[in-house]
Order: C-alpha cells, then sequence, then structure tokens
C-alpha cells in the first residue's frame, strides 16, 4: 500500500482532477490527505472536495488549504479566477476544509507515519517549501517526493519545449527550497509529459462511463479541449500529473532516468524557474525521468479512469454547517 499526501493546484489545468481521479480509482494507495497550493486554494479545496463527493467520499479524506501566495509573495498567481469554472463549488462551506494550513498538516502527516509518506507533488511547491523550512528535520523522514516539474529540452531539436515549465517557473524560489532540501526526488518534467494525450477517442470513451465522477470528468475536458484547441492549436491535452501519479505505482513505466542535482534559475531575464542539472554540487538525489513507456502509461490510466470504484453513494450535497472534517 502506497501511503500518499497529493499537493495539488487543481481547479486550473485539466489534469490535476485526472490525476486525482486515478489515484481514487487506484486501490494499492492510501490517500492520507490532500493539499492545495497557488492562489485561490480555499476554492482549489472546495474543487477536490466535490470530487471525493462524486465518489461518496467526501470527509473521510482531509483536505488542507495552502498560503494563497508564492513563498516570497513577489511573484503574482498565474491567471486567477479561472479555477474550477465547470464545478460547483458555490454553496459548499468553508469548515468541510481542514482549519489549519497546508504545511503544518503535512508535517503532521509524515510525523505520524514514520519514514513511510510519499509526497505526490504536482503544483507549484510553495506548501512543501514552507513545510522544509519550517521543520527540515520532519520533512527528512518523507519516504520520496514526485514531483511534475521542470523541463530539460536536450533532445528537443524542433525547440518545441518551452526553457521552463509551470510549476517550477510559477514559485521558483520555493521550488529552489525543494531541491536544496536533500530530499529523495523523482522529478517528471516536460520532456516526458508532453509525450502523453487526451483528446476526443479518450472523451468519447469516458462519455460512455456511467458513473457520477466519469460525467463529471467528461464535462470538464468537453469544455477544456476546445481551449487547448484554441490557444495552443493541439486537439489533445497532456496528461501532466496523472503520469506522473502512475510512475509512482509502476517505477516500470520508466524507460530512462538519470540522477542530478537541481539547481532552478530564480534571476533570470528570460529563464526564471529553469531547472540546470548542475554536477558541480555533487549530491545527486533527484531522479530525473528522461523516457518512459507513453503506450503503456495511456493504457494504464485509462484501465483505472474507466473503471472508477462504485460510488456508494455520491454525497452531492454540501456537509450542513460545523459537520466538517475539521
Ligand atoms: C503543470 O502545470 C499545471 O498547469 C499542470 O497541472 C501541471 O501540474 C504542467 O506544466
Ligand atoms: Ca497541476
Amino acid at each position: 500500500m502506497h501511503k500518499i499526501l497529493l499537493d495539488t493546484d487543481i481547479g486550473t489545468d485539466i489534469d490535476d482532477i485526472l490525476a486525482l481521479s486515478f489515484l481514487l480509482a487506484s486501490p494499492e494507495i492510501e490517500l492520507l490527505g490532500i493539499t492545495t497550493a497557488y492562489g485561490n486554494t480555499v476554492l482549489r479545496g472546495k474543487i477536490a472536495y466535490q470530487v471525493l463527493a462524486h465518489l461518496g467520499r467526501a470527509g473521510q479524506i482531509p483536505i488542507a488549504a495552502g498560503q494563497p501566495a508564492t513563498l516570497t509573495s513577489s511573484r503574482p498567481i498565474f491567471w486567477p479566477g479561472h479555477e474550477g469554472k465547470n464545478i460547483d463549488h458555490v454553496g459548499i462551506p468553508d469548515h468541510v476544509l481542514l482549519d489549519q494550513p497546508a504545511e503544518d498538516f503535512i508535517l503532521e502527516t509524515v510525523k505520524a507515519q514514520e519514514g513511510e509518506v510519499t509526497i505526490l507533488a504536482i503544483a507549484p511547491l510553495g506548501n512543501l517549501a514552507r513545510a522544509i523550512l519550517k521543520a527540515p528535520d520532519t520533512m527528512a523522514r518523507v519516504k520520496r517526493i514526485y514531483m511534475m516539474g521542470g523541463v530539460f529540452g536536450r533532445n528537443d531539436p524542433t525547440f518545441l519545449l518551452p526553457v521552463t515549465e509551470h510549476n517550477i517557473h510559477s514559485d521558483p524560489e520555493a521550488a529552489q527550497v525543494v531541491f536544496e532540501s536533500g530530499l529523495p526526488i523523482t522529478l517528471v518534467p516536460l520532456d516526458v509529459t508532453t509525450k502523453t494525450r487526451l483528446g476526443q477517442e479518450e472523451l468519447q470513451a469516458l462519455g460512455e462511463v456511467d458513473h457520477p465522477l466519469a460525467r463529471l470528468l467528461h464535462a470538464e475536458l468537453s469544455a477544456w479541449l476546445p481551449f487547448v484547441q484554441a490557444h495552443d492549436g493541439r486537439e489533445f491535452t497532456h496528461m501532466h500529473d496523472p503520469l506522473t501519479a502512475a510512475l509512482l505505482l509502476r517505477p516500470a513505466l520508466v524507460v530512462h532516468s538519470q540522477s542530478m542535482c537541481i539547481g532552478v534559475e530564480t534571476q533570470g531575464v528570460y529563464t526564471t524557474g529553469q531547472t540546470v542539472p548542475i554536477s558541480a554540487a555533487g549530491f545527486k538525489h533527484v531522479e530525473v525521468v528522461l523516457q518512459i513507456d507513453a503506450p503503456a502509461f495511456q493504457s494504464f490510466f485509462l484501465e483505472r479512469v474507466l473503471q472508477l470504484p462504485v460510488a456508494n453513494p455520491p454525497n452531492l450535497e454540501p456537509l450542513p454547517e460545523e459537520s466538517g472534517p475539521r
């Protein structure tokens, strides 16, 4: 059984809700809690709550909102006001979330489950950085961090990959703290996540599943795919975060990885947030995934998400006042 803490910016890119659904459909995972990062973290927490509700699990998995600002509070939040546009979060009371900041919940959980907690980090890294700065000795008990982030582009002669990736670029000082912590990290960069695709075929398959969560995902994806098409000219979306979750469960999907020490550019003119392999530092505690079995991942992901556990029954109504898991 994998004991997992999920740190997510659910509500912006569709891939976080897909990753959470994939985790909830995976019997070998014990989801210890969800922390939300970056910007409107309370709203993100309520979106996560709605996902749980669609499986009848609302109130069973603790959710803690992180601090809205970046680590140094000096960076703007990218694209605010677009979180969870198609998800009904109005009417979900604040008290469904823990009355505790995300970093404290992370520390408490890591302490309680000595050496057993894997953190799945699929968002800008403010929550993890704050936990590390507050109690590095406690965070040293984390088993491993699986992180979606960064880009290297060494095998991209067409220059299609950008110089920076969103999760690192959005809060580079936080990412720097996490990389400098020395904690064991498996890093899943754009170089491999852009090998994954979800498009019309998968949308259609989801549409045929008779499950409240599948209907929610179908509605989300139906709105997201035209946006991606208009914005990037692609007919598919990438599954950055689900891939990271899947590699945690099935390391055999990794075809090639390399140990590195990673620095983060924080003062570039064009390169702020760039992930840079720095060989001089010597201590190579970041395992960077450089090649994956993309078709095997696609099948694994769909197999899980098209067979969601039966909701028992979905508790889609918000909890009455003061009955949440505070
Ligand atoms: C990462 O940024 C977010 O938009 C996605 O959810 C993913 O975690 C991809 O760069
Ligand atoms: Ca994300």
